[in-house]
């Protein structure tokens, strides 16, 4: 089986706390994605995370929060995923050092088991905030969409000195309607909390330049390294459990098969690619 090395994409092995503050350069990423642990519950490789209480939890995330800061260029964007329930939080400490320009909300169609006794959840918040609100990324051309209102009736902006149909393409406003990952999908791996691959399409496109440095805090399945690297971005992704590790050297094709056509991953060969990627 061959390894290969694959310099722009750096897997890494590890605890965030540690590997953002011995690996990671200040003032080097241009673009940060954090997708962490939301402290509900969830196993992750059968281990539950779930902190002793709500301060502890905060005082963790306001820790990896710092370290970002000081990772982040000046001219870097931030996005933050949690539980609804622990965004004000991050919301209101990031508030003297980012500028947030938007509150996002994701949401999705119902799957499985819906809420009886009260009103389910089904969307989660991403904050979006930027270090120098008056020099910083965004690609509004690259993330258009057909816009649902007045172009789609043919209707007339009478507002304009010269009245014109309204422009067909827009904008995203901060509601976003993207399906979940399911079971099936192409990109579907086994990963209780895999985000898809259209979100971070968007983030990318619209924070990042081809050649940019892009960081995910919490890799997983390592969606934003795939998509990272399909749009020609730079990436370091940082991931605790060696299980979901295979996953990244698999989708971002650091194995190839074997003669039996079958890609053969243990952690021997985990650890020959980190170290590969390590030196670069
Ligand atoms: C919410 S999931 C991220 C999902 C990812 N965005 C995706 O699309 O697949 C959080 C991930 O963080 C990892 N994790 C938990 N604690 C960590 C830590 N201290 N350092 C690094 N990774 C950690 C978990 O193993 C889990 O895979």
């Amino acid at each position: 089986m061959k390894v290969r090395k694959f310099a722009e994409n750096k897997i890494i092995l590890g605890d965030v706390i540690s590997v953002l503050d011995d690996c990671v350069e200040d003032g080097s990423i241009d673009l940060i994605f954090v997708d962490p642990p939301y402290n509900i519950g969830k196993k992750f490789n059968g281990k539950q995370q779930k902190w002793n209480s709500d301060d502890e939890y905060i005082k963790w995330c306001y820790q990896w929060l710092d370290l970002c800061m000081r990772k982040l260029k000046n001219t870097g964007s931030i996005y933050i995923m949690a539980a609804t329930q622990y965004m004000p939080y991050i919301d209101i400490y990031l508030r003297d050092k980012v500028t947030i320009l938007s509150r996002i909300v994701w949401y999705y169609d119902s799957s499985g088991v819906q809420a009886k006794k009260y009103f389910g959840s089904l969307y989660e918040p991403i904050l979006f905030g930027v270090k120098d609100q008056n020099n910083y990324t965004f690609n509004a051309e690259e993330i258009k969409i057909e816009a649902q209102t007045g172009a789609v009736r043919k209707l007339i902006d009478y507002r304009k000195q010269n009245p014109t149909v309204y422009n067909s393409k827009k904008v995203p406003g901060n509601v976003w309607y993207i399906p979940r990952v399911r079971y099936k999908m192409a990109e579907y791996r086994n990963h209780p909390t895999q985000k898809p691959e259209a979100l971070l399409e968007r983030i990318i496109k619209a924070s990042s330049n081809p050649g940019d440095l892009i960081i995910d805090l919490f890799a997983g399945t390592f969606t934003t390294s795939v998509v990272a690297q399909r749009l020609g971005r730079k990436s370091i992704s940082i991931e605790v459990e060696a299980e979901y590790i295979k996953l990244g050297l698999e989708r971002l094709n650091f194995v190839s098969e074997d003669k039996s056509n079958k890609t053969i991953l243990n952690n021997q060969d985990v650890q020959l690619s980190l170290d590969l990627n390590m030196g670069n």
